[in-house]
């Protein structure tokens, strides 16, 4: 008996509490580390507990045969931690991987970690560490990626990180390290892959020995101030995939500064290739149609980029983005571009690009956005736009263009972001086809010639954020359906030869903080509330038949407002009267009633 409950106890007491496991070895390095790391979020290291073995917690990697207790790999990322990196990490000394990446840490990186001889993978990107990379850091030769990117470090690589010569990713981007790179980098760290320095302050040339290491797959080098020539070695590099060298200082000034691009025709791998906003002039070259079959991506915007566009850019068959706004490309857009059925994204305006927009455009169905605006362009626009029905965002502003807006633009339904078509000579009246962009939120066809009424059917564009028609020829009043948009918020009509009364819905639509209807010909009394009781939120000048509305605006009363006044009061005063005479009557009758008895 006795027995039998002894071992019912002794059960009882298993399944209570799971027999405790000692923390030891990396297990008691763990713990304390897991002190040192407060975390915002979910509180990982509750679970590193004595539950289970340290090699079972969670974020913890252990391994090897002959050290199965030994961590090697830790992944800490995107936990909240805050604090600094424990320096006891470092007595993690079978540490293959270690990842603190996307957490609140700051403090400086601690040099202990530069004695993890086994380290390959060190993550701590997306952090707020702050101070120079330690110089110690080269002491890590098994190192194949380093990630520092993203936090607040300065000062210079130091130079033993050129030799560490397993490097086969090296990220320092978003952070503010300067210096400039070894001329002999692609000699020292020959296994390079990927290399992101972006967004940093990094200056002088770029390295022309880059293409000795000849795997690299990715160069993003965007946001320094590099100087100098884009060398023509990068051409080598046949695994090259992207190569972003945008904002930078670097220059071209003749043709021979460009043969970069002839020599990237043989980096058959090429998809992407960014040199915007540098000090590149002169001439683009026809070689750029040579560029790899993969090709989807140029950027070639502000910079001083001279000529015509080349029609060998047809050859980008697979190009998916083509930036160039912002340069001094002049004569047509070549009816070749037609051909790039992938385009989604073509962009050339600031430029001084003139005749027409090509009929081949009507083979750009995969267009989202065109903008060719600020160039010299005229012509009519083609009906063949028409076409393009993933269109989302359409602007040709600033451009000589001439004749009626094709009713084929009205019904691409696509059209959500915005219609520019500003600064024209555009004529005729708008259609009724324009209810149909019920998606369009910004709508801009200012500074044009167009004419007649506005259609009811412009109610229907149910979506608009932004309408103006300044400065047209329209006429008539303000159509009744425009109640229907509930969420404009900037209206602008002026300068047309509008009339009528100011519509009481106006003072209704809750999103409206600008309203612009001077220099029209509309009279009668302005509503009171809404965007018309805000002084700056509304402008009716060279309006000279207006009244009354909020004292703000300053307009003369309504006329109409004194009969009103009349109108209320002659009833009251005839009422009165009656209700007098009835009253002395009643007392008469009331004092002869006394009077008799
Ligand atoms: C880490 O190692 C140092 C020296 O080897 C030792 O003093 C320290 O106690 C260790 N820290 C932990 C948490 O084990
Ligand atoms: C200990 O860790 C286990 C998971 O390993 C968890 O289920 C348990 O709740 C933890 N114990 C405590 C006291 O946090
Ligand atoms: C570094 O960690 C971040 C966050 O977890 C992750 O997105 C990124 O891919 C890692 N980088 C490398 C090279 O492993
Ligand atoms: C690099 O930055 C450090 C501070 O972060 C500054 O002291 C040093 O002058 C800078 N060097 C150059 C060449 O700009
Ligand atoms: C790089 O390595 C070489 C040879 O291994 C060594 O002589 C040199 O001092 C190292 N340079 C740095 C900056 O660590
Ligand atoms: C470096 O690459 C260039 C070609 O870009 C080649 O001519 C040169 O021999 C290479 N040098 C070394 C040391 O590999
Ligand atoms: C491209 O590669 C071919 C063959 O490897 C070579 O003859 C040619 O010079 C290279 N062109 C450039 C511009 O590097
Ligand atoms: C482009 O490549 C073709 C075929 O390889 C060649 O004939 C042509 O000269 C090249 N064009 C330029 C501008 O390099
Ligand atoms: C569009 O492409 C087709 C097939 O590639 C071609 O036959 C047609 O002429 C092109 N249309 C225009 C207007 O360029
Ligand atoms: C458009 O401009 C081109 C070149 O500037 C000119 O030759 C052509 O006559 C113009 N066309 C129209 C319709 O104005
Ligand atoms: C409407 O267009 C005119 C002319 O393009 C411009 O001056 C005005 O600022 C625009 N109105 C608004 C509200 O942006
Ligand atoms: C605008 O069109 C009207 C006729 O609709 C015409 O009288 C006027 O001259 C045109 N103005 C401009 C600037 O083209």
């Amino acid at each position: 008996m006795s027995l039998l409950l002894a071992l019912l106890l002794l059960m009882c007491n298993q399944a209570s509490s799971s027999p405790s496991i000692p923390i030891t070895g990396d297990g008691k390095v763990l713990r304390s580390l897991a002190g040192q790391l407060p975390s915002q979020q979910t509180n990982i290291f509750a679970s590193w507990n004595d539950s289970s073995s340290h090699c079972r917690w969670p974020g913890v990697f252990c391994g090897g045969h002959k050290h199965p207790d030994r961590v090697i790999g830790l992944e800490l990322d995107s936990l909240g931690l805050t604090g600094s990196i424990p320096p006891s990490t470092a007595n993690l000394t079978f540490l293959r991987y270690l990842n603190f990446a996307d957490n609140r840490l700051h403090g400086d990186i601690p040099v202990g970690l530069c004695c993890l001889a086994r380290l390959r993978h060190l993550n701590l990107s997306k952090n707020s560490l702050q101070g120079n990379i330690p110089t110690q850091i080269g002491n890590l030769k098994n190192l194949k990626s380093m990630v520092l990117s993203d936090n607040s470090l300065t000062g210079s690589i130091p130079s033993s990180v050129w030799n560490l010569s397993s490097l086969t990713v090296l990220s320092l981007s978003d952070n503010q390290l300067n210096s400039t790179l070894p001329m002999n980098i692609g000699f020292l760290l020959r296994n390079l892959q990927i290399i992101l320095l972006n967004n940093n302050q990094f200056t002088g040339p770029i390295p022309s020995s880059l293409s000795n290491a000849s795997r690299l797959e990715q160069v993003q080098l965007t946001k320094n101030e590099f100087t100098g020539r884009i060398p023509e070695s990068l051409g080598s590099l046949s695994s090259l995939q992207c190569l972003h060298l945008g904002m930078n200082f670097l220059e071209a000034k003749n043709s021979n500064d460009w043969k970069f691009i002839d020599a990237l025709a043989n980096s058959t791998n090429l998809e992407r290739l960014d040199i915007s906003y540098n000090r590149l002039g002169g001439v683009l070259p026809s070689s750029v149609g040579n560029l790899s079959k993969e090709f989807q991506w140029l950027d070639l915007r502000y910079n001083q980029i001279s000529g015509r566009i080349p029609e060998e850019i047809a050859g980008l068959g697979g190009l998916v983005g083509l930036f160039m706004q912002g340069n001094q490309f002049y004569g047509p857009i070549p009816n070749s571009l037609g051909m790039l059925h992938s385009l989604q994204g073509l962009v050339l305006e600031d430029n001084y690009l003139n005749g027409e927009i090509p009929a081949s455009f009507a083979n750009l169905t995969s267009l989202i956005r065109l903008f060719l605006g600020n160039n010299e362009l005229n012509g009519s626009i083609p009906s063949i736009l028409g076409q393009c029905q993933h269109l989302e965002f359409l602007s040709l502003e600033e451009n000589k263009f001439t004749g009626r807006v094709p009713i084929e633009i009205f019904t691409i339904t696509s059209l959500s972001v915005g219609l520019l078509l500003f600064g024209n000579s555009l004529t005729g009246p708008l259609p009724l086809d324009v209810g149909s962009l019920k998606a369009l939120k910004t709508f801009d066809v200012s500074n044009n010639n167009l004419s007649g009424e506005l259609p009811k059917t412009l109610g229907d564009c149910l979506s608009l954020e932004f309408l103006n028609l300044s400065g047209n020829s329209f006429h008539g009043s303000i159509p009744s359906t425009l109640e229907e948009l509930k969420g404009i918020q900037n209206l602008d009509l002026s300068r047309n030869s509008f009339s009528g009364n100011i519509p009481k819905f106006l003072e209704e639509l809750q999103y409206l903080y600008y309203l612009n209807l001077s220099f029209n010909s509309f009279s009668g009394e302005v509503p009171m509330n809404g965007v018309f009781a805000n002084e700056s939120g509304i402008s009716l000048l060279g309006n000279n038949q207006l009244c009354g509305g909020n004292r703000v605006l300053k307009l003369p009363p309504c006329s109409h407002s004194k009969n009103k006044r009349l109108q209320v009061l002659i009833p009251t005063v005839v009422t009165a009267f009656i209700c007098l005479v009835i009253l002395v009557l009643c007392l008469l009758k009331l004092k002869k009633k006394i009077d008799k008895e």
